[in-house]
């Protein structure tokens, strides 16, 4: 989190941005219902209104899907914002201008945007450029041939850089830029013959972050005898070729509409598939797809689909970017493309309708591990197929859903003929608990049903109880350890209380993960606030720790039994404890 915005300034924001508004302004018809409003979920498919939005408490919670927060919890999570945007953009809706931290990072920031102001006039040159028919005529029938609209030239800024040494460096001199700015972006170089331009008679591709800033830029050779075929910015303070990814600037939109990603490889993939109304796709550029790339996905998507060659180096380029995107909790899907194509001369050649079957017959993780295994030798061979389990099962290892696991680990025992115990036993070798708590990464969450327990119910009531009046927190403290919850997820929220002993729960949100969110605003949503939250919560400690002494003494019993041990001090201490318990009962009733 960017810690240049002051917290008191966030609670301003906040403040001034009524969530009601907020959740009306992105397209939810919201009713009023007694002292809250409902209205069709935009986080899940529904027919009947579960999402609820209370002014007074300022807060959403969806009974459906369990999705709840703040105002800024909202908007993050419907548009894909990341916490800073988040601010950015509330502040801008509400006019509260937000200030620049010190002098430092003031400076670094005006450093940055010089520079990108820098990228906007060269791509603006390299348009003009290929404009000019005396200047870029050719190119533009080069790329008019590869079947390249004016349209999309214009949706990706294309542009041409002609041949000559130092064409754009004395442009955007005379527009006031130095020698040094276009080093430091990287559009030019020092080398025997002085400073020159980087890019010398080439199609210019810009490259974007995702919020829509020019930050870096491709070049290919106008003809294939030009060498490298290619040729890219180096890192700069503003490029970071890890954690970008060509056309997110345009793809964030449907990617996070739709849940789904197409990755490809190259420039023209993107274009030509955009082009074709594919909007969610973005490119990787060629470079190494690293755990950033993913991470940045996964702020829009839920599920990539990884298009690439079906030869040899395009299945090893699919593997590696999978392991890294199941990692950050990412579905992944593959689609392979007949050998030799890639998707910008199969859309050409084929269609976009016989790209999409492609795409549709995508294969998913398992699916695509068994292909490769079965592609590598025959698969009925002892030998060939434990290689393959034990390949499968460290991909798998890496799935945070024990939900997903599971199906996947059915799905192998399925397809190698194996015994489902098998494919665990190997799981377990590397490390997976086989039994770990569940825990959903979808961000469209299922709605989830399960039975509770009297002990969760009454965990439950106390976590409740602590949100709706906080100020019972240092009571409790003194009362209960909150890491004796059960329910993991409870716990950790009850730790959260404990911790920041917050006097405005709503501002808590803004710290904690999903999980905690959700518990949260759903204790803040409950219709009747229980008339004597101290009671109750004291009662609900009473009876845990009731169970705690019992969960103790059931221990002793155990291991006195296992050791063999019925000494004298063993049997005092057991009747010493069931005597505690006794009188804790006796003091709830
Ligand atoms: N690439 C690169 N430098 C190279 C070759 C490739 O940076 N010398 C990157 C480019 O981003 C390119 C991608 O890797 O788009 C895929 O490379 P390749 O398949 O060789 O090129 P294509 O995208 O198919 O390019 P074209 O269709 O123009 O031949
Ligand atoms: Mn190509």
């Amino acid at each position: 989190m960017n810690t240049s915005i002051p917290s008191d300034l966030i609670d301003q924001i906040r403040a001034q941005s009524d969530i009601v508004e907020v959740i009306g302004e992105h397209g939810v018809h919201l009713k009023s219902a007694g002292k809250d409003f409902k209205g069709l979920c935009p986080f899940h498919d529904e027919k009947t209104p579960s999402f609820t939005a209370s002014r007074g408490r300022q807060m959403f919670y969806c009974f459906g899907c369990q999705a709840g927060g703040n105002v800024i919890s909202f908007v993050q999570r419907l548009e894909g914002k990341s916490f800073v945007e988040t601010i950015e953009y509330l502040a801008e809706r509400s006019g509260i201008a937000l200030p620049t931290p010190d002098a430092k990072a003031h400076q670094a920031q005006q450093k940055r945007r010089k520079l990108q102001d820098l990228n906007q006039l060269a791509i603006d040159f390299f348009r003009q450029n290929l404009m000019t028919p005396g200047i870029g005529g050719r190119t533009l029938v080069y790329l008019k041939q590869r079947g390249i609209s004016e349209r999309t030239i214009e949706d990706f800024q294309l542009g041409f850089v002609p041949a000559g040494q130092r064409q754009l460096i004395q442009f955007a001199q005379k527009k006031g830029f130095s020698v040094q700015q276009l080093i430091d972006v990287g559009l030019a170089k020092e080398d025997r013959r002085g400073t020159t331009d980087r890019f010398r008679n080439r199609v210019i591709f810009p490259i974007f972050d995702e919020r829509n800033r020019p930050v870096a830029f491709g070049g290919r050779g106008t003809t294939d005898d030009i060498r490298p075929k290619y040729l890219n910015s180096a890192n700069t303070i503003i490029y970071d070729k890890s954690k970008t990814l060509y056309n997110l600037q345009n793809a964030r939109k449907e990617i996070h509409q739709t849940g789904v990603a197409i990755l490809v490889e190259g420039y023209f993939d993107a274009i030509t598939l955009y082009q074709a109304g594919l909007h969610n796709v973005v490119a990787s550029l060629g470079t190494a797809f690293s755990e950033s790339h993913a991470r940045l996905l996964n702020r829009f998507a839920d599920q990539v689909i990884i298009i690439y060659d079906g030869d040899v180096a395009g299945l090893r380029a699919a593997t590696r970017g999978l392991n890294t995107l199941v990692k950050v909790g990412l579905q992944v899907k593959v689609a392979l493309l007949p050998e030799g194509d890639d998707p910008d001369e199969f859309v050409k050649t084929h269609g976009v309708k016989a790209f999409q079957s492609y795409l549709d017959k995508s294969l998913n993780l398992i699916e695509f591990q068994i292909q490769l295994a079965v592609e590598q030798g025959a698969i009925q061979r002892i030998d060939v197929k434990s290689k393959a389990v034990k390949e499968i099962a460290a991909t798998l290892a890496s799935l945070d859903s024990p939900v997903e696991l599971n199906a996947y680990v059915n799905q192998v025992a399925g397809e190698l003929d194996l015994d489902r115990a098998v494919v665990y036993q190997e799981l377990v070798r590397l490390g997976v608990k086989p039994t770990v708590e569940e825990k959903s990464t979808s961000k469209r969450l299922a709605p989830v049903r399960h039975q509770v327990s009297a002990r969760e119910s009454i965990e439950w009531q106390l976590l409740e109880s602590l949100i709706l009046n906080p100020s019972l927190i240092p009571k409790a403290k003194d009362k209960f350890n909150i890491q004796d919850l059960h329910n993991k997820t409870y716990a950790k929220v009850g730790q959260l209380l404990y911790e920041s002993e917050p006097v405005e729960i709503g501002e808590l949100v803004n710290h904690c993960d999903e999980s905690s969110k959700a518990i949260i605003s759903q204790a803040l949503m409950t219709d009747k606030v229980p008339p004597n939250l101290e009671a109750r919560m004291m009662g609900c400690i009473k009876r845990l720790n009731q169970f705690l002494l019992l969960d103790f003494e059931k221990q002793m019993r155990s291991s006195a039994l296992a050791e063999g041990k019925d000494n004298t001090a063993t049997l005092v201490e057991l009747v010493e404890l069931s005597n505690r318990r006794r009188l804790v009962e006796k003091n709830v009733r």
